[in-house]
């Protein structure tokens, strides 16, 4: 029967799926598309709040439902306007702009130095020692973390 067949199919495609997430959460299989390249590294941690290995990386503070920077920051990091909060545009050259970072409202903001960038994301402090708003979460990032999400803020146009 052909519903029989399908819920079949479904089971199987199920039970693949909770082996797959099992053999990634015990490490014995690597998570996909991790590459080695700084950027690459710095690309998953944008993109999914995760180390390379898998264990989500520590934050406080900051809005719970969306742990990763491409969920706050858009997966082009140019910024998001929701009903909840809008956030700017995080383009290492947006925030290293000579003029000022152009902020969501249009108005110029601070021009930020890298090690201000690592300051706002690891202590949610802007680069005029403002306190920035509470949906920004405070990141515990290693240095080499820090490292690989700067590389890749780098890489976005
Ligand atoms: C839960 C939503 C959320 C997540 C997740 C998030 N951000 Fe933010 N972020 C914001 C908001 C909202 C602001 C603006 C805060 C303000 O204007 O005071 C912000 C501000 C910033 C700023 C300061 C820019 C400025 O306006 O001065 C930087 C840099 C930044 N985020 C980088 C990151 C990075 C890198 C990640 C991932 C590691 C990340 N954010 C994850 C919501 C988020």
């Amino acid at each position: 029967m052909k519903g029989k067949g399908l819920l079949l199919a479904g089971s199987a495609f199920l039970a693949i799926g909770i082996i797959g997430l099992a053999l990634f959460g015990s490490g014995i299989v690597p998570l996909p598309f991790v590459g080695n390249t700084p950027a690459e590294q710095g690309a998953w941690i944008f993109r999914t709040g995760a180390d390379p290995g898998g264990q989500p990386i520590p934050y406080s503070s900051g809005m719970m439902m969306r742990a990763s920077c491409s969920g706050c920051h858009g997966v082009d990091g140019r910024g998001l306007r929701t009903p909840m909060f809008v956030s700017p545009n995080i383009t290492y050259s947006n925030l290293t702009n000579p003029t000022g970072m152009l902020e969501p409202d249009g108005a110029r903001g601070p021009t930020y130095t890298d090690g201000q960038i690592r300051r706002a994301v690891t202590q949610g402090i802007d680069a005029e020692g403002r306190s920035l708003a509470w949906p920004m979460p405070r990141w515990r990032l290693t240095d080499g973390e820090w490292n690989n999400l700067l590389a890749y803020l780098k890489t976005l146009p």
